[in-house]
């Protein structure tokens, strides 16, 4: 009998959900007084914002704004799965970011600028300043001809010109679209050309890691990389990280390429009126990986994104007027535009902007930073954490700041790493936010409310106010919480933050995020569409969420989201190179890293020189985060007989575990042979299980 439910659970479990066998943690309280003076106190918020509330609970967030035109309509669903929120309403969220700040906090610092050299001294950004700054930007822009619904490419460094030339475009209508500056010219040219953007604008240099890299020369890249995918790029304008000096080697196009500093010289003082924008237009682009090889642009609105970013800022963040707030991400990626820009600012916020690697001299760096400036607020990724712990266990202790809250988001952290963020760097007195969401998803998902709910190490806790996730398991039925079984974590409603859409693809954004689930898709009814997140995650019996990360082909390294699929056609560019797989494999620091698999066209002898260039591919294509750590070249793919490589076998090999049972694969020869080239003669030992992400990997297409 035993072994009757026994096999049943086993078919169940490899079938429709992912078993999940995780020791509970131990609950943490906030403190009294950090409860004391939150925001957020009252748990009958969640009856507030219940399902049945739902979408005018989510009036509250619109309230939060200053509007031009107040909006008819909370939620149109006339075009589902593509929601419209606040309709009818006008409003511009430069105006909500800056200007309506003036009156009451001109002289409170929007941004502190902390640059990576120590002996350089902080830049001091007031809203005053702010405002003219931008103004002074959006006129240049305006003059250049750029409007409304225009697209423009930033690939910009940490510094505060990247707000700057947001907020500038914010307050015309056009669409930004920053490239993480870390990603290399190709791939911010691929990215110009998806989104149509005829300028780019750049910095000519940037420190990092105490070296100053010369940036612009990614600009010559990103400009011909468009052009050969057939779009033209009109003018590139550089800021000089200098101002009046020029930091980098590469020349100047003549005709083409543009000092900011020089052309702002006409537009000293000029100021220009925020435009009454739609509330659903569209205020930025940002670009991520998913399951094909190219890179999505999830397309936020204004004023659904930016009230969604400004209630989370202030109920989660907790970000009050007198607070020195530091979120040690790159504004490159969705964190920094959500909670570095848009949202803090919306607060009218102090945001530190740190320019360069947490590292940087050392360990202690970011404390040091934080005790000089007094940052009561810190917010950051597991990575991060994982790397300030193994260099510097002991550095906080050295410093005498005080941090009442602590964020940390991006990727699953381990509870070992979560314990050293609230007994050294929290010194066990601040809160911390376990904050689980998405690109696409332009604010929190699932969260703790800080002063309301326990923490606990590894969950990300109940879902944020207003939202309601649910686990489905395969076939559609939901997982129950409790049950130790995980499956793919859905939110049954829409909420303002959500993308609107995929840029230029409406086909790919209703088939990757709602298609799987969605049993009506002629129903205009928000009820038939719940939003697949593309994660797996399970659900204690308290309500907490566990998330176990991607179900997608994408690998998260060190918080950063790459597809294997762009990393394996990135292995094809070389020549030689007549198949790639790439597989994530377990690191210490950065979460996950890719390993990749390749095999030579017939004839070709293996060499050094042929997995250098496979390296060198990747840094380029993508950018030096998509190194991979290995470079294997094999006699030949492990493949099933219709041909189809198995990835799972090679992760397996790479995380040193016990490839399984191989033998109703075409070749399974070759699996030992590759599992000796990579573990070694002698037959790894005892098995520890995998990670879900990792166990999962390749078996979605
Ligand atoms: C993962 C970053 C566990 C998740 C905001 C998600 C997390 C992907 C967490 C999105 C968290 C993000 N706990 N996993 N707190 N936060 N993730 O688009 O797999 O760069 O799908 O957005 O990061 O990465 P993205």
């Amino acid at each position: 009998m035993a072994k009757r439910v026994e096999t049943k659970e086993l078919t169940e479990v490899s079938e429709a959900q992912i078993a999940v066998h995780w020791k509970e943690e131990e609950y943490y309280q906030p403190s009294e007084k950090f409860k004391a003076q939150a925001y957020l106190r009252d748990p009958r918020i969640f009856e507030r914002f219940g399902l049945d509330r739902f979408p005018d609970c989510f009036k509250e967030y619109a309230d939060m704004l200053t509007w031009f035109e107040p909006y008819r309509t909370v939620l149109d669903t006339g075009d589902a799965p593509f929601w419209k929120w606040f309709v009818g309403g006008k409003i511009n969220a430069c105006y909500n970011c800056v200007d309506r700040h003036l009156d009451k906090y001109k002289s409170k610092a929007a941004f502190i600028f902390v640059p990576e050299p120590e002996n350089e001294p902080d830049v001091v950004i007031k809203y005053q300043e702010l405002y003219s700054r931008v103004n002074e930007v959006a006129a240049l822009l305006r003059g250049l001809g750029l409007k409304a619904g225009d697209r423009v490419t930033f690939h910009m460094p940490m510094v505060p010109e990247l707000p700057i030339t947001m907020l500038a475009c914010a307050r015309l209508g056009i669409i930004h679209s920053q490239v993480f500056g870390g990603f290399s010219g190709q791939a911010c040219g691929s990215r110009m050309q998806d989104s149509g953007s005829r300028v780019l604008i750049t910095m000519d240099s940037y420190w990092r890691n105490g070296t100053l890299v010369d940036h612009k020369a990614n600009a010559d890249i990103a400009v011909r990389a468009a052009k050969d995918l057939g779009q033209d790029v009109d003018k590139v304008l550089v800021w000089q990280r200098y101002p009046g000096k020029y930091s980098a080697k590469t020349p100047m196009v003549s005709g083409r390429d543009f000092f900011v500093n020089d052309l702002l010289k006409d537009y000293k003082g000029k100021q220009v009126e925020p435009v009454a924008l739609a509330s659903e237009g569209p205020l930025f682009l940002m670009y991520s990986s998913g399951t094909t090889g190219k890179p999505k642009g999830a397309q936020h609105s204004i004023a659904g994104y930016l009230s969604y970013v400004t209630a989370t800022s202030k109920w989660i963040l907790d970000i009050h007027p007198d607070d020195i707030y530091w979120c040690m991400a790159d504004i490159g990626w969705i964190t920094g535009h959500s909670y570095i820009v848009y949202g803090p600012l919306a607060n009218a916020a102090t945001s530190v902007l740190y320019e360069g690697v947490p590292t940087f001299p050392d360990a202690g760096r970011p404390w040091r930073i934080a005790e000089r400036l007094g940052v009561n607020i810190f917010h950051t990724a597991p990575t991060a954490i994982r790397m300030l712990r193994k260099l510097g266990p002991q550095e906080p202790r050295k410093y005498k700041y005080h941090f009442k809250s602590m964020t940390t988001v991006g990727e699953p952290i381990e509870p070992e790493a979560w314990r050293w963020y609230y007994d050294e760097v929290g010194k066990r007195e601040a809160v911390i936010t376990d904050t689980w969401w998405m690109t696409e998803t332009g604010g929190f998902l699932g969260t703790t409310v800080p002063a309301i709910h326990p923490m606990k190490p590894g969950s990300c806790g109940p879902g944020a106010p207003g939202i309601h996730p649910v686990i489905y398991d395969e076939t559609g039925a939901e997982v129950p919480k409790g049950s130790g079984k995980a499956g793919n974590i859905c939110i049954r409603n829409p909420w303002p933050g959500i993308m609107q859409t995929i840029w230029g693809d409406r086909d790919r954004y209703v088939k990757t995020y709602f298609a799987k689930y969605n049993k009506k898709p002629k129903s205009k009814d928000w009820r038939d569409w719940p939003f697949m997140c593309g994660d797996g995650a399970v659900q204690a019996a308290d309500g907490y969420y566990r998330i176990l990360g991607r179900i997608d082909d994408v690998i998260n390294v060190a918080g950063h989201r790459l597809g294997t699929k762009e990393i394996e056609s990135a292995c094809l560019t070389v020549p030689e190179v007549a198949e790639a797989a790439v597989v994530p494999v377990q690191d210490e620091v950065k979460g996950r890293v890719p390993e990749v698999y390749i095999a030579v066209k017939p004839g070709v002898p293996h060499s050094q020189d042929i997995i250098d260039r496979v390296v060198k591919a990747n840094e380029d294509v993508i950018g030096k985060i998509a190194r991979p750590k290995h470079v294997y070249i094999v006699p030949d793919m492990p493949k099933t007989r219709s041909g189809k490589i198995m990835r799972r076998v090679l992760a397996a090999i790479s995380n040193r575990r016990d490839v399984g049972d191989v033998t109703t694969l075409a070749n399974p020869d070759v699996v030992e042979q590759i599992r000796t080239m990579v573990q070694g003669k002698a037959v790894v030992a005892a098995q520890e299980a995998l990670p879900e992400d990792i166990a999962k990997f390749g078996e979605i297409e």
